[in-house]
């Protein structure tokens, strides 16, 4: 008997049990970073930026301060439930691959979507189409590290080898749901594509120890994806010692690269 194909689209959920470590890992690793970069590309008091796809809202609350009183942020998700209440922050439950959420925008973030969406190329013109006339598009994705070569060390070799293998087991899950590890290098062709200018990419990435937010996300996708992995021949005991293993400080992995990717819509 076939097996049913996996559902198509985004392979975690922000309704699990799971989420709200997953999105607390994911502000840990790459807040500070995504700050950096908007701050790098757009003066934000009195702009209207747009947080697409924002997840746990940890960027959109901190644009929401941003802003100040003269400008404006409007936050979307497929579930924005994880979305706090925030008096400058409007939320919106949106499907970007549907079509462009209201309004113009002099920013448009999007973090850790687009690799996930088979739907990326209508996703990314629903965003460029949000831009108001020189407004900034930003899009953050990450280039995953493979299993073979995720591990720097471990407490011993079946460690490595088993955290190793969920790694890989991970990787093909989220390739079955549609997920291209690689879009994050090529988005940049897109952002041409699309008539942006000032295209450019930003990448980033470091060593992970266990118990950093980076290992701490890798384990609370592992919370979400559990059945899948287990169908795919991995054991509980053994997903418990991967989980174990990713808060041992002694483990050091290659992190993930993030690339950023940039773009400016013409003024005229
Ligand atoms: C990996 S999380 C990233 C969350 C947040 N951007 C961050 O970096 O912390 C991906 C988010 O994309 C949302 N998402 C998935 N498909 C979407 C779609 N078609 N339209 C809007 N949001 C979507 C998910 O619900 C989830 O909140």
């Amino acid at each position: 008997m076939m097996a049913a194909p996996a559902p198509q689209g985004y392979a975690y959920d922000n309704q699990s049990v799971h989420a709200v470590e997953h999105h607390d890992a994911l502000s840990g690793l790459l807040d500070n970073q995504t700050r950096q970069l908007i701050e790098g590309l757009v003066d934000l008091p009195g702009s209207r930026c747009l947080e697409v796809a924002a997840g746990g809202g940890s960027i959109a609350v901190w644009l929401a301060e941003e802003v100040g009183p003269t400008g404006s942020v409007l936050a979307t998700d497929l579930k924005p439930e994880r979305i706090p209440n925030h008096p400058e922050l409007e939320v919106r439950q949106h499907d970007i691959t549907t079509d462009a959420p209201p309004g113009q925008y002099d920013l448009v973030h999007a973090r850790l979507l687009l690799n996930h969406l088979p739907e990326r190329r209508t996703a990314l013109r629903h965003m460029v189409e949000a831009l108001a006339p020189g407004g900034v598009l930003l899009t953050e994705d990450f280039w995953p590290t493979m299993g073979e070569d995720l591990v720097v060390r471990a407490k011993d070799t079946a460690t490595a080898a088993l955290v190793g293998r969920y790694q890989q087991l991970h990787m093909q899950i989220l390739a079955s749901h549609g997920n291209d590890r690689n879009w994050s290098r090529r988005a940049i062709l897109s952002f041409i594509d699309e008539g942006l200018e000032e295209v450019r990419i930003a990448i980033h990435g470091s060593s992970w120890r266990g118990g950093s937010p980076g290992c701490r996300l890798l384990r609370a996708g592992m919370g979400q994806l559990h059945d899948q992995v287990i169908a795919l021949g991995m054991t509980d005991e053994e997903l418990a010692r991967v989980s174990e293993a990713l808060m041992d400080p002694d483990l050091i992995l290659y992190g993930y690269l993030t690339y950023a990717t940039s773009g400016r819509r013409p003024a005229g």
